[in-house]
């Protein structure tokens, strides 16, 4: 295989292997000399302290925290405008890592890619505006609309095995098909690692999956996620990292790889991850990567991408690749896996119409060479015997790369003499962002897309999306039924002669290359930050706006020392109080980047348990001849105007679900100074932290119905942790609004050195701004 074009400029993409393996054995060292787990070695190569990290920490996989230096950040352009409105609090000239940004979830598709493309960049000019301009201006490598979906850039770019990479998206996990960690995560923990910041990270425990036998016929490495994904459920990777191993390993292709660790995700899996193999280092050759694949094959030589010898996972899971079949996934769950052998009789058993509505394939986990070749393969058998595909079918490239060489080497061609629609390089319909006329009626979808949970594609909770190998999805085009099996099944060619399809032949990768395509969409590597450039950001804007820095709660000079001023309750919350609850997605989702507007939702879902009910709040101090009681965000907001600072109290668990930060700068844009809970989640306490609110655990979980609406608490001794004495329990004195009873609660605290001085400063970024400035 010889690629057509020069090798890229790789200094920038190339980890220092030399510093990895060296801290890789000190890790080693520390923890006694066992035997490690590739993911292992990848994680306590980046951290930020070994000794301090690792020394006494016992059993480290499941229970220790990790402060690890990320190498790389990429977001997509509906989480960057928040993690980089907060970036730029921080005022530094650019990045600390090198960063990436990513315009793919905005592009809706409607009629094709031109025109998908024209439309939405109407649409959404303000916010690619933003995107482009503080790209220019802190040096981060912008990829516009039409450039592709960031995973695959990742694959085809940045992605280089042994490294750890963040991304803001779910399916950043992606990149583990070219032996690497890369992490999904929220805007904060981005915003940590582009400014220098340690990043935690709970170590994860390391399932291992080894992969015996051989793929054939119909079955592709999605089928091995998706029967993976049947084994393990969506909970069964959470707090685990699946690394994969064994003979099975080396036959598959590095965009097959990436596949299955795209689809990690979907059991909640903090990432995957493959040792290197000789296919990884035929596509980095492939993409002009040379001097990284030269590079890793030393690494690989040392012994530093792959597990070690004798190693003990949490727990392993076998598959035996010979006797996987095509699997289908759903509908509205990706872990509902059916062998395609069983499948008829499934849909027969729930009473579906034998038809489907729709065929898609593409989308960040399944657009590589090998799969669009595969499909354009069967797309050539049908058009031999006549055939046209009999629901709409819609093809979305993953990258202006990929698009461009399947244009050359006639794979378009191919799909659209069949019918298919091809769209933008960008998500589409895999989030939400397809017009589609809709019936309103039950109807089933087939897609080789990660995702299927209700409403997600369509917008219609109707519509049921099973998951499938792109081959399969392109087969069921053709047939039109739910039910059919491409492997046994015939349908009637243009003669009516019973047709079957021959199983499908692609190439893993393109014999001559690939082609660039459009080189307006490639960025330049490593650009040079622009301090001179404005960021775009129109002062009339509903969807962006700049983020003032938050002024601290503490006053050193005041006479009651650092302790924070007294403190309404605002809201008693009562039971399951995940980040959605306390700011919801759905249709606020567009106000991501503009911190007033999305606050209008704060905790709208949440329930009062003075009364039980949804987003009721009392505010007894607002004037006489209005109702005390109004909604959560209108409360808050009074307190706002009022300058009355507030503290919530909560149940257990508070804060669970995904990492997103808007729910702990929401409260604290209204004035939220202290929240005081039976318990928190980790993730969400650490965010209220880096926005300056201070997070109490009560000590006895009683003491949670003591305190409600509107009583003032004011904190008694939280000087004494602020002074250095760190493991002083902060008692609360509250007074009763109603009886003007006074009494003590205690608390404990999660408070780190560190984080005491982003409490100080009034958030971490004003921490960070304040020490870069020395
Ligand atoms: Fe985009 Fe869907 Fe992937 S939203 S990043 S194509 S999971």
């Amino acid at each position: 295989l010889a690629a057509q074009l020069p090798d890229k400029d790789c200094a920038s993409v190339t980890p220092d292997y030399k510093t990895l393996i060296a801290r890789a054995a000190r890790a080693k060292h520390v923890l006694g000399g066992r035997p490690l787990t590739l993911a292992e070695k990848i994680l306590y190569s980046h951290l930020d302290d070994i000794e301090g990290c690792l020394h006494g920490a016992g059993r480290v996989r499941g229970e220790a925290y990790l402060r690890l230096n990320p190498a790389r950040v990429a977001m997509q352009d509906a989480s960057a405008q928040m993690a980089l409105l907060q970036f730029m609090t921080c005022g530094m000239p650019s990045t600390a890592v090198p960063t990436s940004i990513h315009c793919d979830h905005l592009i809706q598709a409607v009629d094709g890619a031109k025109s998908d493309l024209e439309r939405s960049i109407v649409t959404n000019q303000e916010v690619f505006d933003f995107l482009q301009s503080a790209a220019a201006k802190y040096g981060i490598e912008f990829w516009g609309p039409g450039s592709g979906i960031i995973h695959q850039i990742v694959l085809e770019n940045y992605a280089a095995p042994g490294m750890l990479m963040l991304g803001t998206d779910s399916h950043t996990p992606n990149a583990g098909g070219l032996g690497l960690l890369a992490i999904g995560v929220g805007g904060a923990d981005a915003v940590d690692a582009m400014t220098g910041t340690p990043w935690e990270l709970k170590a994860p425990q390391v399932v291992g999956v080894k992969l015996t036998g051989k793929l054939s016929g119909w079955a592709t490495a999605k089928d091995l996620i998706l029967h993976l994904a049947g084994k393990l459920t969506v909970r069964g990777g959470t707090g685990r990292i699946i690394e994969y191993f064994g003979p099975g390993v080396l036959d598959q292709s590095c965009t097959g790889l990436a596949t299955v660790c795209n689809m990690g995700a979907e059991v909640g899996a903090t990432t995957s991850v493959f040792p290197y193999t000789p296919a990884m280092r035929a596509y980095l050759q492939a993409t002009r990567r040379g001097a990284v694949a030269r590079a890793a094959d030393k690494a690989a030589a040392q012994g530093f991408l792959q597990a070690d010898e004798g190693v003990e996972y949490d727990e392993v899971i076998e598959v035996d690749l010979s006797s996987l079949e095509p699997t289908l996934n759903g509908p509205f769950t990706p872990d509902l896996a059916t062998p395609m052998s069983a499948f008829g009789e499934f849909v027969k058993e729930k009473g579906w119409k034998d038809e489907i509505s729709a065929a898609l394939i593409g989308s960040c986990t399944n657009s590589s060479y090998e799969d669009m070749t595969r499909a354009a393969d069967l797309a050539r058998q049908a058009k031999a015997a006549g055939l046209k595909t009999k629901v709409p079918f819609l093809c979305t490239p993953g990258s202006e790369q990929i698009r461009a060489t399947m244009e050359r080497d006639g794979v378009i061609e191919a799909l659209e003499d069949v019918g298919a629609l091809v769209l933008a390089n960008a998500c589409g319909p895999c989030i939400g962002q397809w017009k589609r006329e809709s019936t309103g009626e039950e109807n089933a979808i087939v897609s080789s897309f990660n995702r299927n949970f209700k409403a997600r594609n369509d917008g219609s909770s109707k519509t049921m999306n099973f998951l499938a190998s792109p081959t399969v999805v392109t087969a069921m085009a053709f047939s039109g039924r739910l039910t059919f099996d491409p492997a046994t099944d015939t349908i009637p060619d243009k003669d009516g002669n019973p047709f079957r399809f021959s199983p499908p032949v692609g190439e893993q990768l393109p014999a001559t290359g690939y082609a660039l395509g459009n080189p307006d969409y490639y960025p330049s590597p490593t650009p040079k930050p622009q301090p001179d450039v404005d960021v775009i950001i129109s002062p009339t804007s509903s969807r962006l706006e700049l983020l003032e820095p938050f002024t601290s709660l503490y006053d050193k000079n005041s006479v009651r020392g650092m302790e924070l001023p007294p403190l309404k309750v605002l809201l008693r919350v009562r039971g399951k109080c995940t980040t959605d609850h306390i700011s919801a997605a759905g249709p606020w989702l567009k106000y991501k980047g503009h911190l007033s507007n999305i606050s209008q939702n704060l905790l709208i879902t949440a329930v009062n348990d003075e009364g039980g009910e949804v987003n009721v709040a009392a505010d007894p101090d607002h004037g006489a001849d209005e109702s005390i009681t109004d909604t959560i965000p209108h409360v808050a907001q009074r307190f706002k105007a009022r300058e009355q600072p507030w503290a919530l109290i909560v149940d257990e668990n508070y804060g669970e679900g995904s990492a997103r930060e808007h729910a702990a700068l929401q409260p604290r844009f209204y004035g939220c100074a202290l929240i005081i809970g039976r318990s928190f989640a980790r993730i969400h306490e650490t965010n209220l932290k880096k926005q300056g609110v201070l997070p109490l655990w009560f000590a006895d979980k009683t003491d949670y119905g003591r305190i409600g609406a509107s009583d003032t608490v004011e904190t008694v001794n939280l000087s004494d942790v602020f002074s250095g004495r760190l493991d002083t329990p902060i008692r609360l004195r509250v007074t009763k609004r109603e009886t003007g009873e006074v009494f003590e609660v205690a608390t404990r605290h999660t408070l780190s050195a560190d984080q005491v001085r982003w409490l100080e400063a009034g958030s971490a970024l004003n921490a960070i701004r304040a020490l870069k400035a020395q």
